[in-house]
């Protein structure tokens, strides 16, 4: 890792999991996450919306940051069942996760959508992660590169700071399948978004975007995809549920 490249991060997804009591998973990081952890990686929790007030709380002081899993692109306004980025923000959420391929494919969230979230989560002071990724299909018939391309060019807005933005590389066939792509694979489309980010924030800022890898991450594959060159931390569904998956693979950092 350079001297130019983002601290990694490893962050967790929870989607819809979680009650009151989950707290003590937190609670559990916060233990399992010590100084010479902390001097290697960031850990951010992404718990559903319910939960950030109460893991916000119990988060203080430990340095594990709170995040949201999707952001309405008002600030507020009659839209029933919506929460904002403002909203999230007020909870003590400092990063909120938008386009991920769930919200793409079951809500029909579009390019242009996912923008509009970025934007919000701009206008509240939040850290975007802005989520990318190909298909089965996509990748089978040799368009992964076309599809991140132009996901990039619609889904990430234009002239954002570049330490208040990550990209999360998600190929949806890897999603909860226990599949991964190879390492030279990962390496391409990364290197990729690092080029269409330069576009964006400026080929002097390009180095500072963080650019995750998400798509079954384990403690026993997290080696091998984080020494991927550009990058920077994992987005992780299922293992982050469990508090000794998450560490495991933030312990992929220690040496
Ligand atoms: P899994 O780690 O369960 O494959 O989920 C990845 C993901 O969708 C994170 O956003």
């Amino acid at each position: 890792m350079s001297a130019d490249r983002p601290r990694p991060l490893v962050a967790g997804n929870w989607k819809m999991h979680g009650l009151k009591s989950s707290v003590q998973v937190l609670h559990a990081l916060a233990v399992g996450y010590p100084p010479e952890l902390k001097a290697k990686v960031d850990l951010l929790v992404c718990p559903p919306a319910t939960l950030i007030h109460a893991f916000a709380l119990q988060a203080h002081g430990s340095d594990i940051a709170i995040g949201a899993q999707d952001a309405h692109a008002e600030a507020s306004g009659a839209y029933t069942g919506n929460v904002s980025a403002e909203m999230l923000a007020d909870l003590g959420a400092t990063h909120v996760i938008v386009g991920h391929s769930e919200r793409r494919a079951y809500h029909r969230e579009t390019d242009a959508e996912v923008r509009a979230k970025a934007e919000a989560a701009r206008r509240a002071g939040l850290t975007a992660i802005v989520c990318v990724g190909e298909t089965r299909e996509e990748r089978e018939s040799e368009r992964a590169l076309d599809v991140v391309r132009a996901q990039m060019r619609g889904s990430v807005p234009e002239g954002m700071d570049a330490s208040r933005l990550m990209i999360a590389y998600e190929p949806v066939w890897a999603i909860g399948t226990g599949l991964t792509p190879t390492p030279a694979d990962v390496a391409e489309v990364h290197t990729l978004i690092r080029e269409e980010a330069g576009t964006l924030v400026g080929a002097a800022e390009q180095g500072r975007v963080r650019i995750l890898y998400g798509g079954s991450v384990k403690p026993a594959n997290a080696k091998e995809l984080l020494a991927v060159e550009n990058v920077d931390g994992a987005l992780v569904g299922g293992a982050s549920l469990v508090a000794t998956d998450f560490l495991g693979i933030a312990r992929a950092y220690l040496d």
